[in-house]
Parts: C-alpha cells; sequence; structure tokens
C-alpha cells in the first residue's frame, strides 16, 4: 500500500556529508515498499495525495541504520567479561554458538535478533550466523519474511575450537555452497562466504573459501583480522611462511572489493597498501574494541591519502555492548578522538548509512532516501528522554543535533523503523 513519511528528511552522500535535508520533508513510498519521491512535503505530488500520512513532526526521518558486522548466534551474550578476544571466544562464545544446531532455538532467535535490529533502527545487516547450516536458514528465513536487506553465511571453522563447533573444509564448502544457492538473491538476501579467521580455518578450509568466492556469483566475503595482539601473535605461529596476517587471506585469494574484514586495528602500512590496492574494506567495530581490550583503530591512519583503505562501521554484537548505530557512533568519536582525530557527527551518520551500504554492495537498495531504493527508515527523536531534550534546547545547527543524538541517543530514541515500507517498530 501507498503511504507518506512526513518529517525531517535528511539523507547522506557518497561524500560522507549532507546530502539532503527538509525540514518539512516527505518521503512517498510506493506499493512495493520503495521510495517513489522525496522532497517538500508541500509539494508532494497529486498521485500520493490521497494516501495515509505517517506524520513525525520535526523528528529526524534518515535511511536505516546498515551494521556491517554482527553475530546472530552472539544476540544474547553481551557484556560477557574474557580477559581477551581468545579467552572470550574459548569461555563464553563458543558454548554458546553451539545451541545453534537446534533447529527451533535458532528460528526463535532469529525472530528476536531480527526484532532488536529493528528497535534499534537498523534495517540491514551484515551477519556472522554460526557453524551450523539450520543457523544460516534460520535467519534467512526470518529476514525474507520481513523483506529486509540482510547479508549472512555459514561460519566456516574446522579448528582451535570445541568439537560443536568444527566443520571440515568438505562440508563447510558444501553447506556454504548449498545456502547460496537456496537463498543468494532470493528477495532482499544475500549470501557472504565465511570463514570465521585464520586461527580457526586451516590452510585448506581457506583455500576453499577463495574458490567459493571465486565462484559464488555476486557473493560477498567476510571474516575478522589484526583484532587483538594475542590472536596476531598466534596467526604468525600457525602461518610462519606468511609475510603478516592479511598475506594468510591474500594468498588463498581472499581479497578484493567484496571482502570485508572486520576490525583491522594493528594493520602495518604494508598490510593497508594491500588493502588500498584490492579494495578490500575494513570494519571498525569500536564498542567491542574497547570492551575486548583489543586496541584503538584509526581513522586517520586506514584513510591515508597515497592509499585509502573504504571503511565501515559496526556494533559487532555480542563482542561489541549495544545495538545501537548511534552508540557504536559515540564510542567511534571517543576512539578516533583518542587517536588525534575529530569526526563530524553527519561524517559517522553517513558512514553508518550510505557507507556501509557502499561496503556491503548494497547502495543501489538502501542506504539513503533515494527514489527506486527500498524504503528503509529509521524516525530518530532528539528529545526522545529528559538529557536529550534539555541537550536539543542547546543546539544551533542540524550537526549539533547529529552530534548531541549519537552521544546521548540510544534505542530510547528511535521512534519507528520501516523496512522496505513497513513499520516493524515504534510508529507515528
Ligand atoms: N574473531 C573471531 N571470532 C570472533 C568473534 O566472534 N567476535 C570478535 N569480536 N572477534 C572474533
Ligand atoms: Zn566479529
Amino acid at each position: 500500500m501507498k503511504k507518506v513519511i512526513r518529517g525531517q528528511v535528511l539523507s547522506f552522500g557518497e561524500d560522507l556529508g549532507v546530502a539532503l535535508h527538509l525540514e518539512s520533508g516527505a518521503v512517498a513510498v510506493d506499493g512495493q515498499g520503495r521510495i517513489g519521491w522525496v522532497g517538500a512535503f508541500a509539494k508532494l505530488p497529486e498521485e500520493w495525495r490521497s494516501a495515509p500520512v505517517d506524520d513525525h513532526g520535526d523528528r529526524l526521518v534518515l535511511p536505516g541504520f546498515i551494521d556491517a558486522h554482527i553475530h546472530f548466534p552472539q544476540y544474547r551474550m553481551l557484556a560477557a567479561p574474557g580477559k581477551d578476544l581468545l579467552d572470550w571466544l574459548h569461555r563464553f562464545t563458543f558454548p554458546e554458538e553451539a545451541r545453534y544446531g537446534e533447529v527451533d532455538h535458532a528460528a526463535a532467535a532469529a525472530r528476536l535478533f531480527l526484532s532488536r535490529l529493528f528497535s534499534h533502527g537498523t534495517t540491514s545487516a551484515l551477519a556472522f550466523c554460526s557453524v551450523h547450516k539450520t543457523c544460516a536458514e534460520a535467519l534467512f528465513a526470518a529476514a525474507s519474511s520481513v523483506n529486509m536487506g540482510l547479508v549472512t553465511g555459514k561460519t566456516m571453522m574446522d579448528r582451535n575450537a570445541i568439537p560443536a563447533v568444527q566443520d571440515t573444509p568438505e562440508t563447510g564448502a558444501r553447506d556454504s555452497e548449498a545456502l547460496y544457492h537456496a537463498w543468494h538473491g532470493k528477495g532482499r538476501n544475500r549470501y557472504a562466504v565465511t570463514p570465521r579467521f585464520a586461527i580457526t580455518s586451516s590452510e585448506a578450509q581457506l583455500k576453499l573459501s577463495g574458490e567459493l568466492l571465486a565462484s559464488l556469483s555476486g557473493a560477498l566475503m567476510q571474516t575478522h583480522i589484526s583484532e587483538s595482539p594475542g590472536e596476531i601473535a598466534f596467526v604468525r605461529e600457525l602461518f610462519p611462511s606468511a609475510k603478516d596476517y592479511t598475506d594468510v587471506y591474500d594468498r588463498h585469494g581472499l581479497l578484493g572489493p567484496r571482502s570485508i574484514f572486520a576490525h583491522g586495528i594493528h594493520l602495518s602500512e604494508r598490510e593497508a597498501a594491500r588493502f588500498s590496492e584490492t579494495g578490500s574494506s575494513v570494519i571498525h567495530c569500536p564498542t567491542s574494541n574497547t570492551f575486548l581490550g583489543s586496541g584503538l583503530m584509526s581513522f586517520s591512519f586506514l584513510r591515508a591519502r597515497s592509499r585509502p583503505v573504504p571503511l565501515g562501521i559496526a556494533t559487532d554484537v555480542g563482542g561489541g555492548t549495544s545495538y545501537s548505530m548511534l552508540q557504536t557512533m559515540a564510542e567511534a568519536y571517543k576512539v578516533q578522538m583518542l587517536n588525534g582525530y575529530k569526526p563530524q557527527a553527519s561524517e559517522l551518520f553517513a558512514m553508518s548509512t550510505i557507507g556501509n551500504a557502499l561496503r556491503l554492495h548494497m547502495a543501489g537498495e538502501t542506504g539513503s532516501l533515494v527514489p527506486g531504493k527500498h524504503a528503509d527508515i529509521v524516525v530518530l527523536d532528539p528529545q526522545a528522554t529528559p538529557l536529550l531534550k534539555a541537550r536539543h534546547d542547546l543546539s544551533q545547527s542540524l550537526e549539533d543535533v547529529l552530534f548531541a543524538l549519537m552521544i546521548l541517543g540510544d534505542d530510547r530514541a528511535v521512534a519507528a523503523t520501516y523496512v522496505a515500507g513497513a513499520c516493524r517498530h515504534g510508529g507515528v
């Protein structure tokens, strides 16, 4: 059904600046849940004049957030106090992920996981599943039922974990291929080849991952890289002939414009240059990095003009401590300040919307308020809490409003979330 979403309309451009700001604007949604028109409410075209209007007043109507790295089977294990990444994985994470071999558990968890994304204003994600094929099936099915743009894959991991979450190179490749054929391109679903990281995949599994990435047309690849000092030291022991951590993936054909690497905190100059040359992306996961004590990733190092690395931003739940992309931006701001760089709020909002859409190869369908894209929208209330309201009285510019929202806001600021035009959380 056609509808009109009215409010203070705001969208961002590929240059990470504000591309559109309409104080009394409207997004007109067509019968297929796509954006048909965007402009001043007063100029609403004739064909939408009799459509129902969700009037959000002065609230901000933005493209929905895109979480570029999150773990579905960790949906409830936030705030698990590990000593560092490897301790956290072995003590809490692998035992929790072991439950996702059970179909009923995975299906119930998938519904909860998506509702949690929507209550935080996130409308698309690149997610890890567990090692179990059933886990990815459950998440794809849940995403399909709400016409959400979701990218996920079965995690491949054949060593250095408990048996309940290990596969073999052969079963990992066979299940990945079957999932790709069953789900990739079905509705808005996309497949990502998902070797967990170099510690939990043998050379044989990494090699097969590279072959899958090359052969499965349109698939992405997601993994982790250079997150914690203990992890990097172990990778060096496991792959003594590799030049560095990046080279482990590079040798297996895993770098390229469709490859998305979480963290990248401790990359060297050589590694950053290789990322830049191949167009591989690094996804910053700041609440996870501070929580696990992994380190402070630097935008200015990775963006060096001579060899810029494409960047994204993500929660990394459950290593990350919040589903909120607002809280994630706040933590990114603090981490970059500690690295001597002061991001603009609009830049972080742009990274969380159009920037991540570009990283995920989804910018043709989501990430900004442009006719033809799906109407994936979050409505934010800059006065949602007493603290936000008091601070709002001091705001003198759009940048200031966005800044206060990201530093002080969370799911309480999410007034409504629309996925492909359907309201999936909150309302007017
Ligand atoms: N490296 C390998 N697996 C994981 C994971 O589940 N979370 C994080 N933060 N890092 C990882
Ligand atoms: Zn992760």
